[in-house]
């Protein structure tokens, strides 16, 4: 839960002070005796930590770590406040202020770095999570109420999109994911149109439909967006989203246990989606945006699709499954098609589309490709400056090689080596504008906890897709 966040003019005696600082010389520490300030330096003279003494009025103290680069230093500055968390979470203070005595701009990364860590999903547990933060005041006079707001309601959007993933299918179908979206856009704003399976059967949008044969329940395909009277763009932006809410491989069955127990996660591209149109929204951002989210289960059953069966897609191509396991892109492909009705200024989509994904980033990054070198390079500096990092990799025509078919335009599958990029070029086939494709498989989704991200979903991208359309001019 968020903690309630407000500036004050005064600090208040009896409560809880967190002082963030990078050199200790700077501090005014005359209040503090001989050997307090001792134990202060000897805690914090090396490495980031938080120092808490001085009780019942608890003094914390929050070093940012000195980094070489200004990203890196902004990034040590959320992880001092992930550190925070984690001593406010030991000692059970639920109420602290907060005072800057380090540069302007790392408070707004600070708060961040708390807010993210506060997450916790416990709708299944009987015993709740006992510790939830109440208040934090600040004390400062650099930064704007309209920038903690800001701040605010980028992390509940990260809430959402990690709630989401963590949601199983026993509740998330894709009937109930419609449902999920339809609720936020309710509160923030953003409108929301949701095709039944009718629609989808009328509209032939043969990847997902195919996706969709073995399920018992239906898939829908949700239509998100937000246009603000002043927007700056003419042309929307469209996000694309992968919302399999459940990844079984079809009956290509995953191999292990182990690489299908976490595929509630398949959504992930969806979830952040979502979650991007709901900042935006929020926060009021003058950029028009659609969201485009095809959402089923992959599922084996009687009337699966198999391999060998031959789809027309949405926009007519066909194609050879050879593989069930390979879903993403079918859902995909169709919704890229289905963006080309917008002339859109750029389409991004992404999704957690293939595990070798995770063999190219070990978990540090988002694998991205494209044909726009100048957008691909704007979501870089993004990647850095919310350390939702990007790790690019070309669209060489020599790619599409192996997704020929003998008896369709393409096959779903080519070669096992250079997957990503593959996959990536079976996308390519379905766009006509300027186009992102992030493969978010490796950060999707973690098994333990890393500063600010907890177990579970992650909602990366969230705030990485946020700030790309906010930077956007
Ligand atoms: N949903 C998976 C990819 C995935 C793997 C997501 C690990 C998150 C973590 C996707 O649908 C899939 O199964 N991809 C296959 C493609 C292969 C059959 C060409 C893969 O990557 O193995
Ligand atoms: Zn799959
Ligand atoms: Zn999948």
């Amino acid at each position: 839960m968020i903690p309630q966040i407000s500036k004050i003019t005064e600090l208040l005696e009896n409560s809880s002070t967190a002082t963030l600082f990078d050199d200790l010389e700077k501090l005014s520490l005359s209040f503090l005796n001989d050997s307090e300030l001792e134990y202060l330096e000897n805690k914090t003279r090396k490495e980031t930590d938080c120092t808490v003494f001085k009780y019942p009025n608890i003094l914390l103290f929050s070093k940012i770590k000195e980094e070489k680069e200004q990203y890196l230093q902004i990034e040590a500055a959320r992880k001092a406040g992930s550190k925070l968390f984690d001593v406010l979470k030991a000692e059970k203070i639920k109420i602290v202020q907060l005072i800057n005595y380090s540069q302007p701009e790392y408070l707004p990364a600070f708060l961040e770095g708390l807010l993210l860590s506060g997450y916790s999903f416990d709708k299944y547990k009987k015993e709740k999570e006992e510790f939830y933060l109440d208040e934090v005041l600040i004390f400062d006079n650099k930064i704007t109420t309209e920038k903690i707001d800001e701040i605010k309601n980028l992390a509940e959007a990260v809430y959402h999109s990690r709630d989401l993933v963590n949601e199983p299918l026993s509740f998330l179908t894709a009937t109930q994911f419609s449902k999920e979206i339809e609720k936020l856009g309710k509160e923030s704003g953003f409108s929301v149109e949701v095709f039944n399976k009718k629609k989808i059967e009328a509209l032939k949008m043969g990847g997902l439909l195919a996706v969709n044969k073995g399920s018992i329940d239906p898939p829908t395909f949700n239509i998100l967006e937000w246009k603000p009277k002043n927007a700056t763009n003419k042309k929307p932006v469209v996000l694309v989203g992968k919302g399999v809410v459940f990844d079984t491989g079809g009956l290509s069955l995953k191999p292990t246990p182990k690489s299908m127990d976490f595929m509630k996660c398949d959504m992930a591209g969806a979830a952040v989606v979502t979650a991007t149109v709901y900042a935006a929204a929020k926060n009021n951002l003058p950029v028009h945006v659609i969201g485009l989210i095809p959402a089923t289960d992959n599922r084996p059953d009687g009337n699966a699709y198999v391999p060998g069966d031959v789809i027309t897609m949405f926009d007519g191509t066909t194609v050879e499954v050879k593989n069930t396991d390979a879903e993403g892109r079918l859902i995909l492909a169709d919704a890229l098609s289905y963006a080309k009705k917008y002339s859109p200024e750029l389409v991004i989509d992404i999704a957690t589309l293939t595990g070798s994904a995770d063999i190219i980033a070990g978990g540090q990054a988002i694998v991205a490709m494209g044909n726009t070198k100048e957008y691909i390079q704007k979501i870089k500096e993004n990647g850095e400056d919310t350390f939702e990092r990007i790790i690019e990799v070309p669209l060489w025509e020599e790619y599409a090689k192996s997704i020929k078919s003998t008896i369709a335009d393409l096959n779903n599958l080519g070669t096992r080596e250079g997957q990503t990029t593959i996959a990536g070029k079976f996308l390519e086939h379905f766009t006509d504008y300027n186009w992102i494709h992030l493969d978010a498989a490796s950060v999707s989704f973690r098994f333990e906890k890393d500063n600010y991200t907890p177990v579970g979903g992650t909602g990366y991208g969230t705030r990485l897709l946020y700030n790309f359309l906010k930077n956007i001019n």
